[in-house]
């Protein structure tokens, strides 16, 4: 049974509740076993070994080694030093490799980073998207030139409309060329199988977050016997890649998140796809002038994003969380800043389409009731807003 009174939670692109079980792992890392990894007492080796069998979890989840695992702050740093890393090294090496390749679809964690190159002499590219959301490996063929591209770097999974990329072959396409591939995997791990080595990606980024665990830590992949250069100094942790005593209780717990994604992947993936297509059929059927954006292909089971004509996204999501319902116009690092979203600009969505966007995006703790709760109300906010916008019958 649904209780009436629950916040309904329909913001998981942005963040999710931490599980019971994964809180109970955590506890006692923030109580008792407070050790520095690096000492050499008990208490220290206690914590290095949990960082070591949290590795082995995340390592798991994706099919890598254990030894292929950077902890790190986040996603956001994961991606920093995948990308920052991997040009400063190669381009030490070989100077002429300065082509740094993206998609204007990414997180600003990324394109933030690029711009970042972009100002220290680097030359970045971008692959166009279609008005799907997807990259296209022809058009990366297009963009990449011989002998100078030094990494790729193209998301598995859009954080904005859940589109999947076909990583696989932008990181063949990129090998032929002599670079190197990178993927931002943070909203796809835990929703769908990753595994490193069939991708054939180099690098890979992760966050613990996004899959039920604590805020603050991530990792990155480094395929085993490539270098990076580290984007922090110090002591040296983290095989000399990432610097810093290591934040133990949310290695532990991202562990713990990625044992438990792991162990009932297939389960949730199930669960999720029958959420979401249950929340778009209703949401179309009930609500006139909406559209759901992206085919329902080739894309991650718990991202469903709408455009609701007439109306403007922050006015719906403010309205919806007055009724006790989260949800978000888009990213969750932008939507704070409400500029209108990168992502469905670089797609080619018209002004209405994107003001008039709504993300609901869904984990394994939501319920068909939470949907059929939240649907009306929906409707009525939408409607209400229509009845008062001068834009009510733009397209
Ligand atoms: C696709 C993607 N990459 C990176 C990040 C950043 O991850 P973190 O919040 O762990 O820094 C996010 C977070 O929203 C994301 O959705």
């Amino acid at each position: 049974m649904d209780d009436i009174n629950k916040l309904i939670y329909f913001d998981n692109a942005a963040s999710t509740p931490l599980l019971d079980e994964i809180t109970s792992e955590i506890l006692p890392y923030l109580r008792s076993h407070y050790g520095n990894p690096s000492s050499l007492h008990r208490l220290g080796r206690e914590s290095f070994q949990a960082i070591e069998k949290a590795r082995t979890r995340v390592a798991s989840l994706i099919g890598s080694k254990k030894k292929e695992i950077i902890f790190t702050s986040g996603g956001t740093e994961a991606n920093n030093l995948a990308i920052k890393g991997i040009t400063n090294r190669l381009n030490r090496l070989n100077p002429k490799r300065k082509c740094v390749i993206t998609s204007s679809i990414e997180h600003e964690s990324v394109l933030g980073t690029v711009k970042d190159l972009e100002k220290n002499g680097f030359n970045v590219r971008f692959v166009p998207t279609t008005l799907n959301g997807q990259i296209e490996p022809e058009c990366l063929k297009k963009t990449i030139p011989s002998n100078e591209v030094a990494l790729v770097s193209v998301m598995l999974s859009n954080n904005e409309v859940g589109t999947l990329q076909p990583v696989k072959e932008l990181a063949a396409i990129t090998h032929h060329y002599g670079g190197l591939f990178h993927t931002d995997a943070v909203q796809a791990i835990g929703k769908i199988p990753v595994d490193v080595k069939q991708l054939d990606v180099d690098l890979l980024s992760m966050s613990s977050h996004k899959i039920h665990g604590p805020k603050g830590v991530g990792a990155l992949y480094l395929k085993r016997g490539l270098m990076l250069d580290p984007i922090v100094s110090g002591g040296g942790q983290e095989s000399d890649f990432r610097s810093g005593t290591e934040n133990v209780h949310g290695i532990v717990g991202f562990g713990k998140a990625c044992e438990i994604a792991s162990s009932r992947l297939e389960e949730s993936r199930a669960l999720l796809i029958a959420l979401r297509d249950y929340l778009i059929f209703h949401v179309l059927d009930k609500i006139p002038d909406s559209r759901v954006n992206c085919s329902t292909e080739n894309r991650i089971p718990n991202i469903a994003h709408f455009t609701f004509f007439g109306v403007q996204g922050e006015d719906l999501v403010n309205k919806l969380d007055e009724h006790g319902i989260a949800a978000s116009t888009g990213s969750a690092c932008s939507s704070k800043h409400q500029k209108p979203s990168h992502v469905l600009k670089a797609m080619g969505f018209s002004y209405a389409e994107v003001t008039g966007s709504l993300r609901l995006s869904m984990s394994i703790l939501n319920t068909k009731g939470e949907i059929d709760r939240a649907i009306p109300i929906l409707a009525e906010i939408v409607a209400d807003l229509r009845s008062r916008s001068p834009f009510a019958k733009s397209k």
